[in-house]
């Protein structure tokens, strides 16, 4: 039964595989982390969204995937204001965190949570979908091919499956020395992931074509912010530096790990950051 209605914890799983960030660390850091990317990357959220919505009805059913501390639920339960929106995720802390960001927002009425480990099977949600949104999401799933296929079961024929994904944390450092060993961070942080067999690098519009979709989008967006960046930037920096740095104390250099911390000790109030991320969409079409 996919759907895990209980509050309990699922610390019993096998949560390398689901971390993409790859540390043990707490989950009010990774809420944090979820929330401070919607934030800093506000205007790209906006524009994705505004790129799915034109596709999609007014009072559509949409479902979010690996929804997370509720970034992709909420942007599409404010900027969307007919749709009802299902917010999937294995993580009950996380869905939790969202509601109460979905109450504080106003949409909590459009918005209902839904647990369950997509990697056992999707779940009965009653009604199908009109659009299905994964951000950030597909890279963790163990079976993508399997995955897309319950997508596209799940949707109505002409739904869409909008799928956002990214190569990495945005990067933040400008000086020579800061923006060499965030480098190797980052280089170390991939092979990581790798070796926790994430789908990271997947052609997702091949995917989708496989899978019995037509793509009827695809973009790629270098994201560029420069000073004065949003409020939250330095603490965004501060924030996934600290991850990686916890992820990886085990595999840096100790000359990395102590450049590291000299960065984290001048963070988050430097007024030379510069954030740079890369990520992609692909809209797919249920014939
Ligand atoms: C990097 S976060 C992205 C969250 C959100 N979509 C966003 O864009 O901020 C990935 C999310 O996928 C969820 N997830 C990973 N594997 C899952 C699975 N097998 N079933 C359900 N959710 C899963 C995680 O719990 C996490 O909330």
């Amino acid at each position: 039964m996919p759907i895990l209605h209980d509050a309990g914890s699922v610390a019993g799983m096998p949560h390398d595989h689901h971390d993409t960030h790859t540390s043990h660390e707490p989950h009010d850091h990774m809420a944090e982390m979820l929330d401070l990317d919607a934030a800093v990357l506000h205007d790209f959220h906006r524009e994705v969204i505004g790129w799915v919505g034109s596709l999609t009805p007014d009072r559509a059913h949409v479902v979010d995937v690996g929804a997370g501390s509720g970034t992709g639920t909420l942007a599409l339960a404010t900027q969307l204001p007919g749709v009802q929106v299902t917010a999937l995720d294995m993580d009950q802390d996380l869905l939790e965190h969202l509601r109460r960001r979905a109450a504080e927002a106003g949409v909590a009425d459009r918005v209902r949570t839904v647990r369950a480990d997509l990697d056992q099977g999707w779940p009965d949600l009653g009604a199908p979908a009109d659009l299905v949104w994964a951000s950030a999401s597909m890279h963790h799933l163990a079976d993508p091919a399997r995955a897309l296929a319950d997508v596209r079961a799940a949707l109505r024929p002409g739904g869409r499956f909008a799928i956002v994904e990214l190569d990495s944390f945005p990067t933040f450092l400008t000086d020579p020395a800061g923006a060499a060993v965030e480098e190797r961070c980052h280089a170390e942080l991939a092979r990581m992931r790798h070796e926790h067999g994430m789908h990271m690098d997947e052609d997702w519009g091949a995917r989708l074509t496989a899978a019995g979709f037509e793509v009827d989008g695809q973009r790629r967006f270098d994201l560029e912010l420069r000073p004065p960046l949003p409020p939250l930037a330095g603490r965004y920096a501060q924030v996934g530096l600290q991850r990686a740095r916890h992820g990886l104390a085990d595999r840096l250099p100790s000359d990395d790990l102590a450049a590291l911390d000299a960065v984290l000790g001048t963070l988050p109030d430097r007024d030379d950051l510069v954030v740079r991320a890369t990520r992609w969409v692909w809209i797919g079409r249920r014939p």
